[in-house]
């Protein structure tokens, strides 16, 4: 058996790799097809650097562009690299650009998929993410749902039982694994922080609306201000660009410095009173670290988080962020992760071995 792991972005490299790490361990021929989607060398590079992974056979450097350009680079790209290696599997993972070509590339050459991470819905059109899952996992052969909630989702909209398993989320794995190569390290010294709050903002329906962009920077230095906590912002580079061609002003009690390696994170993660983001993964790391987590957007498609009481959905006006961030610094924190037992990378080789 050999299998093509398929990734492209930060959170994909992050997630596959205990899936990786697994089929290493059980020595199963695989090889790592990366698309270039992300490639500033902290979006992607230093992730394989700090999470011990090896490069990536292939690289396709697709880069930034339109939602078409670069799910039309990354199709002709897949689709060669899978016609020289013949795998009899291609794995992908959450909902990008990516995954989209992916799956597509894969199921038209007739060569099995496997979806990790499927099932997830926001119920919001608009987001690109959601037309790439729903597109992923109705072409794909094996559905690995991290929850019964996403396997729900599966079967309402008509997907054969038979293709899906419930694994839980390979987030968890990663928190795991990588949560012990942190010991040792005091991020509060290292960033010379007090009590502080965790921020990030990403998502193109947020960041690509100077309206929405702004309220959220208000939000975030009103809590500052409110509660009394530097905020840390670690910018993603597409923020970044938008704050910057938008001309936004942003308070110095909210510290904004470049994306951070995944062990920096986890431990900036840990050591946060409350974290206020748009991510699908900080939302569910938050939740299973045990923190707070203030969302900021109008739906979720992590409902898990918000039904353990470990998140909510603030949208992005600034008096609505602050009373949200009062109300889950106020929260018992004591909920049980929905994500699993940190298992799912196992359960994904163990299904695709059998
Ligand atoms: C993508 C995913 C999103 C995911 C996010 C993870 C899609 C449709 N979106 O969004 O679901 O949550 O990745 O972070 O697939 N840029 C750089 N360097 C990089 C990467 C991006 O400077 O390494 C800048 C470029 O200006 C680029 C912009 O960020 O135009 C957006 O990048 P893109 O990959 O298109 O989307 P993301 O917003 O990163
Ligand atoms: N992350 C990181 N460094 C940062 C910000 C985020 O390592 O500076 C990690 C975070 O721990 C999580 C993942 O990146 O695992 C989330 O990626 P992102 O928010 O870009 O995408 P999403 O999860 O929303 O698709």
């Amino acid at each position: 058996m050999k299998v093509a792991v398929v990734l492209g972005t930060r959170p994909e490299i992050i997630k596959m790799s205990p899936v990786v790490r697994e089929l290493e361990a059980r020595g199963i021929d695989h090889f790592v097809l990366h698309t270039g989607q992300h490639y500033s060398h902290n979006m992607d590079r230093v992730f394989f650097e700090v999470l011990r992974l090896r490069p990536p056979r292939h690289n396709l450097n697709v880069g930034s562009g339109t939602h078409g350009e670069e799910t039309g680079r990354m199709l002709m790209g897949i689709e060669r690299v899978l016609a020289e290696e013949k795998p009899d599997y291609v794995l992908v993972e959450g909902d990008t650009n990516t995954v989209l070509a992916g799956t597509l590339a894969a199921s038209k050459m007739r060569i099995k998929v496997g979806h990790v991470e499927a099932g997830l819905r926001s119920g919001d059109m608009s987001m690109p993410e959601e037309i790439n899952r729903i597109v992923a996992d109705h072409v794909s052969d094996i559905l690995f749902a991290p929850t019964e909630v996403s396997m729900q989702n599966l079967l309402r909209e008509g997907l054969d039982q038979e293709k899906i398993r419930v694994t839980g989320n390979t987030i968890v794995d990663a928190v795991n694994q990588n949560l012990s190569l942190t010991e040792g390290r005091d991020i509060r010294s290292e960033l010379c922080l007090d009590r502080y709050f965790l921020a990030t903002v990403h998502r193109q329906e947020n960041v690509d609306s100077p309206e929405r962009l702004r309220r959220i920077l208000g939000g975030l230095e009103l809590v500052s201000k409110e509660l009394g906590r530097e905020v840390v912002y670690p910018v993603h580079p597409r923020a970044r660009k938008r704050i910057s061609a938008y001309g936004l002003h942003v308070g110095a009690s909210v510290r904004m410095v470049d994306p951070v390696d995944y062990l920096t994170f986890l431990m900036l993660e840990r050591g946060a009173d409350l974290i206020l983001t748009d991510s699908g993964g900080v939302q569910e790391e938050a939740c299973i670290l045990g923190v707070p987590c203030v969302t900021l957007r109008d739906n979720t498609e992590r409902p898990e988080t918000v039904e353990v009481g470990a998140n909510v959905l603030s949208g992005t006006d600034p008096q609505r962020i602050l009373d949200c961030a009062r109300e889950m610094l106020r929260a018992n924190v004591g909920w049980q992760n929905p994500f699993g037992d940190g298992n799912s990378a196992k359960r994904i080789v163990d299904s695709i071995e059998r």
